[in-house]
């Protein structure tokens, strides 16, 4: 199966009722534990880069993976994602690499930290649009801003999402998925408390934009059993907590149909290597922790699958090609 463009993905979610996990990656051990478990659990997936993680791979490494898993995993639907996106340059790059979805996040300027207004949103997003449909690829859009600041990218400040101005931007830019800032933020810190995530705002955009599938950023769980381990092998991350599976369930039924997820991956890594090191300090050939990382973070991406409901549609249709898709997006003009 060749990559699928993101937006052929999300409908066949978005009308079979579950959702699709995106997962970050920055190097070959998290892409062969993501096609592991999505290949295990036969489940559609989005692999997404972010800037830093195209900037960590020199770009060309990861095509090259990319290609590897689409070779390899010829079953699985896949896409592959740019992940907040900052404009027009970001999109072209993703697009010549052979990435089937870009994310415009045109709710923070270039320098992914200053709020936008609502008019820079939507020019900048019209043009990546008009970009990327030319050539096929899909493009997320976002509108609210999330909390959290993840290595420099977020404002810190959260505003959560207009539904009248989603409903108007969707109709105004053209993008075919729409990230909502409903109270999730990057990272492993986003709550101190049980958090109670705006969903009545995915269902005011929900029930005026059937045909659009919503995108949840922010999503890592954060599982305190993780986090313990982490903890009890010399790392220090206390008050770490995250979005509960069932706030996710509870978007997913409402049409949320992507679910971003990295902080998740990182820490299941995280903590089977530092397993590793403190109890066998002797260890220094990288196979003998990167194996079990990679088990570990294939082992919560499969999870994360069956709870999205995922799992089993991987078969379900036809894969369109960029050519198809872009003929799509003409024939709407
Ligand atoms: O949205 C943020 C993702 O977790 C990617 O994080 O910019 O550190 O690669 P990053
Ligand atoms: P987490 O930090 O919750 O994993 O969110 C990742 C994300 O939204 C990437 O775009
Ligand atoms: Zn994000």
């Amino acid at each position: 199966m060749p990559l699928v463009p993101g937006r052929q993905i999300l409908m066949e979610a978005l009308k079979g009722g579950y959702g699709v996990g995106a997962f970050n990656v920055n190097n070959m051990e998290q892409i062969q534990s993501i096609m592991a478990a999505a290949k295990e659990t036969r489940s559609p997936v989005f692999i997404q880069a972010s800037r830093g993680a195209l900037k960590y791979s020199n770009l060309n490494y990861l095509r090259h993976l990319m290609l590897a898993a689409v070779e390899l995993n010829p079953e699985i639907p896949l896409a592959m994602h740019l992940d907040h996106g900052n404009g027009l340059d970001s999109a072209k790059t993703a697009v010549e690499l052979g990435f089937t979805s870009v994310m415009i996040d045109g709710s923070l300027k270039e320098d992914g930290k200053t709020p936008t207004t609502y008019e820079e949103n939507v020019d900048v997003t019209r043009k990546v649009v008009e970009y990327c449909h030319a050539r096929g690829v899909s493009v997320e859009g976002e509108i609210g801003t999330l909390g959290g600041i993840e290595d420099g990218v977020g404002s810190g400040q959260i505003h959560l999402t207009d539904p009248d101005q989603a409903i108007r931007f969707i109709a105004e830019t053209g993008v075919d998925y729409l990230a909502l800032a409903i109270g999730t933020s990057h990272g492993a810190y986003k709550f101190k408390v049980a958090p109670k995530l705006a969903m009545d705002i995915v269902q005011k955009v929900r029930a005026r934009a059937k045909d659009t599938p919503l995108v949840m950023h922010g999503s890592s769980t954060v599982p305190a059993d993780l986090r313990d381990e982490i903890n009890r092998y010399g790392g220090k991350m206390p008050n770490a907590m995250g979005v509960p599976i069932s706030a996710i369930q509870e978007g997913i039924r409402n049409g949320v149909a992507k679910i971003n997820i990295d902080t998740d991956g990182r820490m299941a890594i995280t903590a089977a290597i530092r397993k590793v090191f403190a109890e066998e300090p002797s260890k220094f050939d990288p196979r003998e922790y990167l194996t079990p990382a990679r088990e570990a973070h294939a082992k919560i991406v499969a999870e994360r699958m069956r709870e999205f409901g995922a799992a089993g549609h991987a078969q379900d249709y036809k894969p369109m090609t960029l050519e198809e898709n872009k003929a799509y997006y003409q024939s709407k003009k």
